[in-house]
């Protein structure tokens, strides 16, 4: 069930009508519905129940902490990329120790920050990455514990910008390399070797590729094995795609038979192969946990009818949600208030002066000047990746729980989005 319906012709968000909150809150809001949040979370949970198993939200795909502090509630660990996501996950009320630090670029201090708060795993990318850790964590008379990220080479069949396990990437350490580059890292005195992770790509909508790459993995593990170093986790990554709403795609996996697929492979691995004993299996989610939970809610200032195209021209922007300018992401567009007319067709545009500023085109939408539209599944990747592009305040983000709105982020002022700047004195 979706918790963002029409009642009497008025589209809600639970039970809260959308032009209340416009009227409340202004516009553009990003509104997250918190039981659909709730819901993508206990996807992975429950599938998860009796197994050792962590799920640690990717956070970069919202980042909110009010987000954060309901998923830290349900007992969600966290996948971070940067020092300033570890600090949100602390004020969030998460668990450090249920963390795991992913990316390739991680600095000294951020590495500092990291073992000091005793992180579950760092996600390593590289062998120059192995010999800073080792470093930093000797220099703090720490172990750190470690997985490698490995490039398994599946085609995760998605858009190239987010496809990362190829051999082309950035990421990760070569299959052919993964062996060496593990002997190695047992070999370093600061360093646990902990476990193994991949991440082939996001908006994958079949699970066949992430269950490739699982294989993958373990046939690494059990190579490993045979050598006496024993991993004890293995972490599948992120990539579970969603629904939004695509004519023609096919509808993606749902979470909880993914979930299952994966305990599927391991339990065969361990019954065929009496292999993979007591491994802890992590999953690093990120769209399909909070993609659905949030519309962006935008008015529309002018109807332009130009020289070959009609514009929508709404108050919200690429500023506001990058994925159509960056990607050519198709993001469906609804208006608030239902009608059985047709309208006329317009490509809906923000104010910025790009023509890559656009979020939708060529819609048929019923809409006048003053109307409100929402953009839909827009809960990821969309606020996480807002910018202040032409002066432009952040939207407000706020979260309905029932009948209740709370405001989790409030509308950045003008004066706020230059506080930190200053002219040269002579
Ligand atoms: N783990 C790692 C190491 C990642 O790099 C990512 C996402 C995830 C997990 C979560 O993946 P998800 O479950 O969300 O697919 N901005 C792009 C998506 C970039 C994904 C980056 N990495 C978009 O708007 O489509």
């Amino acid at each position: 069930m979706s918790h963002f319906d029409y009642q009497n012709g008025v589209l809600h968000a639970e039970g809260v009508a959308l032009p209340a909150i416009a009227e409340q809150f202004g516009t553009p809001t990003y509104v997250y519905s918190k039981a659909q949040l709730l819901e993508n979370f206990d996807a992975y949970a429950n599938a998860c129940a009796g197994r050792d198993a962590l799920v640690c939200y990717a956070m970069k795909a919202n980042s909110n902490l009010a987000v954060l502090n309901l998923l830290a509630q349900r007992g969600a660990g966290f996948d971070i990329v940067s020092g300033g996501e570890l600090l949100r996950v602390i004020a969030a009320g998460g668990d450090p120790k249920k963390v795991i630090f992913s990316g390739v670029g991680k600095s000294v201090d951020e590495m500092r920050l990291a073992l000091e708060h005793d992180i579950l795993c760092f996600n390593v990318e590289s062998i120059p990455e192995l010999h800073r850790l080792n470093d930093v964590a000797g220099a703090l008379g720490k172990k750190a514990r470690v997985s490698l990220r490995v490039n398994p080479n599946v085609d995760p069949k998605t858009h190239p910008y987010i496809a990362t396990g190829l051999k082309a990437s950035k990421f990760g350490v070569a299959f052919s390399d993964a062996l060496d580059t593990y002997r190695m890292a047992a070999q370093l005195p600061h360093l646990d070797v902990a476990g193994i992770d991949c991440h082939i790509g996001s908006q994958l909508l079949d699970d066949a590729p992430l269950l490739e790459a699982l294989d993958r993995l373990i046939e690494l593990i059990d190579a490993l094995a045979a050598e006496g170093i024993h991993l004890h986790h293995v972490d599948v990554g992120g990539g579970l795609g969603i629904d939004y709403g695509v004519a023609g795609e096919e509808a993606p996996a749902p979470a909880g038979d993914y979930v299952t697929r994966v305990f599927r492979r391991v339990d065969a691995w361990r019954t065929e192969r009496h292999a993979g004993k007591g491994i802890k299996v992590i999953f690093e989610p990120g769209r399909s946990i909070v993609g659905n939970t949030g519309v962006l809610l935008t008015k529309v200032e002018f109807i332009k009818h130009g020289e070959e195209k009609n514009f929508c021209i709404v108050d919200a922007a690429m500023n506001d949600m990058a994925r159509p300018a960056l990607y050519e992401a198709w993001m469906a567009m609804q208006p608030v208030k239902q009608t059985s007319a047709a309208g006329a067709v317009f490509d809906v545009v923000g104010p910025i002066c790009e023509s890559g500023d656009w979020l939708a085109r060529d819609r048929a939408l019923p809409v006048e000047s003053g109307d409100l539209l929402v953009m839909k599944t827009a809960g990821a990747y969309g606020m996480a990746m807002a910018s202040n592009y032409n002066t432009r305040g952040r939207a407000a983000e706020v979260i309905v729980d029932g009948n209740q709105v709370h405001l989790v982020r409030r509308r950045e002022t003008p004066a706020e989005l230059f506080a930190l700047e200053s002219v040269i004195k002579d």
